[in-house]
């Protein structure tokens, strides 16, 4: 049977998503991940643009072994030598190279005629080629190429080395007939095609990055670059698990193998929107809340009497069984790491005590721990954190001003000091948000905030999700508790970290405060 690669670009184009700011350790939990989802490359990131990218990739490349790892560069002299530096001890390295090949962005972006174009092409992929066996080239914004000039320059590419070509609709631009027909005459004027792989890259901007995808596997290429949930630029990159259960539900009629592990869906999409705080909405295919919900009674009789009447692929084939582990504050270690295990979550030992520290807490609370609480916990254990929270007080009616005082650790170096400070505002969560900008010094505007349970049932813990701008950046953060109050704090507070994780803010204020 014909096998299609996954090429994952959560860690790359995911990660250029507004909002979207992955720490180190982030990264390398959802590469590993990703490598047990049993996808075939994973795009660890762009290491020319900071320092933090260039570390996580050469993080992931030395940890995560059973996956090509694959690292961006501009066609560009700096760009690949940045990227090699990172991947170069990766056990299976890719440099993907890219310069843009249709008319307006030669034009208006790179100020540069087709000629030079091409030449820069073959003189990145040469570059690469020199640095490793594994090289992809890519034309960005292909799919608003001329079909001759990208036949030119992907043979150009060959010749000089490439192993895999890719074929991006950067913009979204595409329908699935005529992109399919494009790859087609694309492959057709390209000398030494049969040598090398073919790759498409598609964007959501018109919902159809995941058609345009399956689209193009009807013409015989041999790798789909996607993204988990669809993150990506603007509207996304195609959805990883949408693709991957396409081919598996309709095997019939594409006839086509993959590596994926589709039991290991439904834990990585909710790994990816948990660390990347982007919240996946209810109705998306696959991995969306009510994806196997079945409402309408005439639905529920079918369903009951037998499942194929409304469900064309069950919960369990992407791993939703999961949700059925249940514990409480009688629960010991033992059970608790047995259901962290069963979970997949990655606690080493000794993250596990501080974890299970954090559930007896929590268990005292909540009668009833799930296996959402769980993922909770072990999220919070990979955060480290700048700014912690240490107390909040708040005086918050219908006639009075609200009022919030704000206690927060700072770790900072050895003198680890606590920060205080007052302020009110419209509501308890703005004035306690106005009192945080006080302690960090920095005003962040809060674009987005929004609240749900994390699963049902009374006493589920309240989940805030904010965006949140700080100068030029946007962050996202995400804050669990049993007290909404305390949720939104949290929230905020990640948001806090990581934008002083990227270096974006610094803590200015430092002064103690007595109130
Ligand atoms: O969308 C795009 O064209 C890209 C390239 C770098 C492959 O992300
Ligand atoms: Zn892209």
């Amino acid at each position: 049977m014909r096998r299609i690669e996954f090429f994952d670009t959560t860690l790359r184009d995911g990660e250029q998503s507004p909002g979207v700011a992955l720490n180190m350790e982030e990264k390398l939990q959802i590469a590993r991940q990703l490598e047990k989802l049993g996808v075939d490359v994973i795009e660890a990131g762009f290491p020319i643009t900071s320092p933090g990218d260039f570390q996580a990739v050469s993080i992931i490349a030395e940890n995560v072994r059973q996956t090509t790892i694959a690292a961006l560069a501009r066609a560009e002299a700096k760009d690949i030598e940045r990227a090699w530096e990172a991947i170069q001890k990766a056990e299976s390295p890719r440099i993907h190279t890219f310069i843009a090949t249709s008319p307006i962005h030669m034009q208006y972006k790179l100020r540069k005629n087709p000629d030079q174009v091409l030449e820069q092409a073959k003189f990145a992929v040469e570059l690469a080629k020199s640095k490793v066996t594994d090289v992809e080239f890519s034309a960005e914004d292909a799919s608003r190429s001329d079909v001759e000039f990208l036949g030119r320059i992907f043979s150009i590419a060959i010749q000089a080395g490439a192993t895999v070509i890719n074929i991006p609709d950067t913009v979204g631009y595409a329908m699935p007939d005529e992109f399919a027909a494009f790859v087609k005459a694309v492959m057709e004027r390209t000398k030494g095609i049969e040598k090398v792989k073919v790759s498409v890259h598609c964007h959501n901007d018109l919902g159809l990055a995941v058609a345009n995808s399956l689209a193009a596997v009807r013409v015989g290429i041999h790798q789909i670059e996607c993204a988990v949930n669809g993150l990506g630029e603007r509207a996304g990159n195609a959805a990883l698990e949408e693709i991957a259960m396409a081919l598996h539900t309709r095997k019939d009629s594409y006839g086509i193998e993959t590596g994926i592990v589709s039991k290991e869906i439904s834990r990585t999409s909710s790994m990816v929107s948990r660390l990347t705080g982007m919240r996946i909405q209810h109705n998306k295919a696959v991995v969306g809340k009510n994806a196997f919900m079945h409402e309408s009674g005439i639905h529920q009789d079918g369903v009951l009497k037998e499942r194929s009447t409304y469900e064309i692929m069950s919960p369990e084939s992407i791993g939703l069984e999961m949700n059925t582990i249940v514990l409480g504050k009688h629960s010991g270690r033992h059970a608790v790491k047995q259901s962290i295990e069963e979970l997949g979550l990655d606690v080493s030992d000794n993250r596990f005590e501080k974890l299970f520290e954090d559930f007896k807490i929590l268990a005292e609370k909540k009668k009833i721990i799930t296996a959402a609480d769980l993922f909770a916990l072990a999220d919070t254990q990979h955060m480290t954190e700048e700014l912690s929270l240490d107390y909040w007080q708040i005086l918050s009616g219908n006639n009075l001003k609200p009022t919030a005082t704000i206690g927060l650790w700072h770790k900072n170096g050895d003198n680890d000091e606590e920060l205080v400070k007052a302020a009110y505002g419209d509501g308890p969560v703005a004035a306690a948000y106005k009192a945080i900008d006080k302690i960090i010094g920095v005003d962040g505007r809060l674009l987005n905030y929004s609240l749900q349970a994390i699963d049902s049932g009374e006493d589920s813990q309240g989940e805030v999700t904010v965006t949140v701008k700080f100068g030029d950046h946007t962050v996202a953060g995400r804050g669990i508790s049993t007290d909404i109050i305390e949720a939104s704090l949290k929230a905020y507070l990640h948001a806090v970290n990581r934008a002083l994780d990227k270096g974006w803010i610094s803590v200015k204020n430092r002064e103690k405060q007595n109130i």
